[in-house]
């Protein structure tokens, strides 16, 4: 069967029912905000969906990965030998998706053509595979400054101008980091076809469009990859910016992750009873640093007080954190905001962060609701 020939929930991938669909094909769902919170790693059938082509159908013992480039000894690697050959490593990791909190810069001033992602493009969950610096070290990779390594994948994405397989690149000093996998399972499961099985790469700490699924070939060369969705598409431009006309290059192109954080519940606009509130949401400090406080006001940043953070569960994920207050009768605001341990916080309003594309908002997170 077509993808385009699927319906009900077929077309949901073995995902919840109330995931919040944003496209079925390419397929785009996010959970919503109160299943994210219910637990720091996220299960399968809610982790968010981001996708810019339709599935491919690649089984186990047909997939091949291609070492090639700037390194002596290029590869051939089949999936049992990814599986067996190389040492297995498990990193807990978020995936973040540069768009994630895109609602919010929406509401500042209108950006045509692109999902209104909430808060749910955002996930967390434990990755099994070999590292990349293994592979690429058995490739005789060269250690030069400023390689760049390209993964690329065969889903056909026709939003991409010229139309493409989806690519894209990091640093050679990122590949060869300790966290970076081929991954072939997810939260002990062998990595379902909708999140890039049998086998994508992982790349903590980084956007989550780096994060190839499906990848079949790696590349080593000088400079990064001139792939559209690393070329063009995934870099910030300045807001007087058209991004029809932009040309490859332009604008900064988004790697490592910014300090941020989310509040999950309360949701938006949600109507709880007045007393004891309990505010929960998440926070994620920038490429391996790490969350020091996260402050929440309810008088709009005027006075501050301070959630409690759950322990950290890994270097790359997300520290989920939570505080209850009292709340009276009325209109309710809540507002966050994290600390990393450099003692830096993040930018306080979306109006300041507003980009063309809507990507990389970490604007101070902010809700209303209503007691009665
Ligand atoms: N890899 C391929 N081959 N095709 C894609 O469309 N989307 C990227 C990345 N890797 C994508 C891809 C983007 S933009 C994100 S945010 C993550 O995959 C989402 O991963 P997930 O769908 O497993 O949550």
């Amino acid at each position: 069967m077509t993808q385009s020939a699927m319906t009900g929930s077929e077309a949901m991938w073995g995902k919840r029912g109330d995931m919040i669909v944003r496209g079925q094909l390419p397929f785009n769902a996010e959970p919503p905000a109160s299943v994210l919170a219910s637990s720091e790693i996220t299960a399968v059938d809610a982790f968010y969906a981001r996708n810019h082509g339709p599935f491919p159908d690649i089984a186990s013992h047909q997939w091949r990965l291609t070492v090639d480039g700037v390194v002596d000894k290029p590869l051939t690697v089949t999936y049992h030998q990814l599986t067996t050959d190389f040492d297995q490593h498990s990193v807990v990791a978020t995936l973040a998706c540069a768009g994630n909190r895109r609602a919010e810069l929406l509401a500042v001033h209108p950006i045509p053509g692109k999902d209104p992602w909430k808060h749910g493009a955002i996930s967390t969950a434990e990755w099994r595979g070999a590292r990349l610096a293994d592979v690429l070290a058995a490739a005789g990779v060269h250690r030069e400054d400023g390689l760049h390594v390209e993964f690329l994948a065969p889903d056909v994405a026709q939003e991409a101008r010229p139309v493409q397989s989806y690519g894209s690149s990091i640093p050679l000093s990122k590949a060869m980091s300790e966290e970076v996998l081929l991954a072939w399972q997810m939260n002990s499961q062998p990595l379902p076809r909708a999140h890039g099985g049998p086998v994508r790469v992982v790349v903590p700490g980084y956007i989550g469009a780096r994060s190839v699924k499906w990848v079949t070939a790696i590349t080593v060369q000088p400079g990064p990859s001139q792939n559209y969705f690393q070329a063009l598409d995934y870099r910030l431009l300045p807001p007087d910016a058209d991004p029809d006309t932009a040309a490859p290059g332009e604008g900064i192109s988004l790697s490592s992750l910014p300090l941020n954080c989310d509040i999950l519940v309360p949701g938006d606009d949600a109507e709880i009873s007045a007393g004891p509130l309990t505010i929960r949401g998440w926070a994620l400090a920038g490429d391996g640093r790490s969350v020091a406080r996260v402050d929440v006001s309810l008088d709009d940043g005027r006075t501050w007080q301070q959630a409690n953070l759950e322990p950290a569960i890994s270097r790359w994920a997300w520290r989920q954190w939570s505080i209850t207050v009292e709340t009276q009768r009325g209109p309710l605001s809540v507002t966050a905001r994290a600390w990393d341990d450099t003692g830096v916080t993040h930018p306080e309003s979306p109006a300041s962060l507003w980009n063309p594309r809507g990507y990389g908002n970490n604007a101070w997170a902010h809700i209303t609701a209503s007691a009665r």
